[in-house]
């Protein structure tokens, strides 16, 4: 091993798995070009107050997760932990929100600080959606059904679950805010250290604490579900009403808040018992507040991120066996074979330009190019040895099937494999 390692938590993707990845990229390509989004592709890094302003200054995001550090010119700048808050200031910058809805995806590396485990690490992608100008619950319907077709394309709807909730409006959310502070400042003697931080800020993290101490005073808290202002109920109805209607099944989960600030009104994530503790695939919700946050016009907004490890770890759980990456494998045997297979491969390329055709470069036995074949995990191997090229033909064997191999002209062997 080397002395110079990878930073821990950050993946090298190796080449028997970059053709996975490959793979689940182009599916969620084309699955998001058929519902309409546009992809729009922005810079690893932003300035620092991006974030702060947006994820919430007492998030475990900010506070503890980012990597930050000044520049040459003095600036602080962060890797960035999560592709909203930028989405949203892309959009600003370029005048983005002037028309009347955008709809948009992104895919790339995030960074966060955490503790690294199987399926959390410090680098990991994500594919981002995020929709403008919709008010209604229509959208974030119309991005679960996106979501639940999704599952279904890669074969593990099976797995998932999903859970949804409402934090209210903006104004409800802060009443319910100033009921949390008065409720705590009250029994401030039996906060934990990080409840006294959170206490002025963020009340609300107080609620996820893990200090079994705090237990019974968060159960006895006052219960966001009765400061939730009616229009935003009404909006939650219809909603349930919607994914009812879409066959989409749900459960509302009234403790679900989420780890970031900018939510207001629909939340939701799913998750899966497939992958240990770190079960949440997809999270998303409304975010009518953060235009009008980040210095634009109010502006309504909607969103979700799949964490694309955690949906490759369940894809690959799901998938019988591997796909194959190659049509075929090319072998050749001696001088003569390799210098006629080359010009026939120049030609099968430009007749069947999908063709995923490799040529095996560096000699040996039928034996052992045949292995090579098969690990190769090409369907056939093609085979122009002494014999074949005095008869102008090519030997074809399928590798994934018993026994099966047969004698074509060179000039329309290919057809066996296009049809
Ligand atoms: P998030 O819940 O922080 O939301 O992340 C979304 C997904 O990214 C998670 O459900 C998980 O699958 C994946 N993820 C997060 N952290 C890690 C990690 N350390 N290692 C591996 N996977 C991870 C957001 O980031 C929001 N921007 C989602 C959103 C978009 N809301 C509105 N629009």
């Amino acid at each position: 091993m080397s002395e110079i390692q990878a930073v821990r938590g950050m993946n090298d993707i190796l080449p028997d798995q970059t053709f996975i990845w490959q793979q689940v990229e182009r599916q969620v390509q084309q699955w998001l070009a058929a519902y309409g989004y546009d992809e729009i592709r922005m810079p690893l890094l932003e300035s620092t107050r991006l974030f702060s302003r947006s994820v919430g200054e007492v998030t475990d995001i900010v506070e503890k997760e980012m990597y930050t550090f000044v520049d040459r010119n003095g600036d602080s700048l962060t890797l960035r932990p999560e592709g909203t808050a930028q989405c949203v200031r892309a959009c600003l910058e370029h005048g983005l929100l002037h028309q009347a809805s955008q709809r948009l995806w992104y895919m790339g590396p995030m960074f966060r600080h955490e503790r690294p485990q199987k399926g959390r690490y410090r680098q990991f992608f994500q594919v981002g959606v995020e929709a403008f100008g919709m008010e209604g619950p229509e959208i974030e319907s119309e991005h679960l059904e996106m979501v639940s077709r999704l599952w279904q394309q890669l074969g593990i709807a099976s797995q998932m679950r999903l859970e949804i909730n409402t934090l209210g409006g903006l104004a409800s959310r802060q009443q319910y805010k100033s009921a949390l502070i008065d409720y705590f400042s009250q029994q401030r003697t039996h906060l934990d250290e990080d409840s006294v931080r959170r206490l002025e800020k963020n009340p609300l993290r107080i609620l996820d604490s893990k200090n079994p101490e705090m237990a019974d005073l968060i159960a006895a808290a006052p219960k966001m579900s009765d400061y939730i202002d009616e229009a935003s109920q009404q909006h939650f109805r219809n909603f349930c009403r919607y994914l009812e209607s879409l066959k989409i099944e749900y459960t509302i989960n009234p403790r679900l808040v989420r780890g970031l600030d900018y939510y207001s009104r629909t939340v939701y994530e799913w998750v899966t018992d497939q992958l240990g503790a770190q079960g949440t695939v997809c999270g998303g919700g409304r975010y009518d507040g953060l235009v009008a946050e980040l210095g634009g016009r109010s502006t309504p907004a909607v969103g979700f991120s799949i964490g694309v490890e955690r949906l490759l770890a369940l894809w690959i759980q799901a998938q019988e066996r591997s796909v194959p990456v190659l049509d075929a494998y090319l072998i050749v045997l001696g001088e003569p074979a390799t210098a006629a297979a080359f010009l026939w491969a120049q030609h099968w390329r430009t007749q069947a330009p999908t063709l995923r055709l490799k040529m095996h470069l560096s000699g040996g036995s039928l034996k052992s190019q045949l292995k090579a074949a098969d690990k190769s995990g090409a369907r056939f191997a093609l085979i122009v040895g002494e014999e074949e090229l005095a008869q102008e033909r090519v030997c074809l064997k399928a590798l994934r099937e018993e026994g099966q191999q047969s004698l074509h002209p060179w000039q329309t062997v290919i057809e066996q494999l296009i049809q």
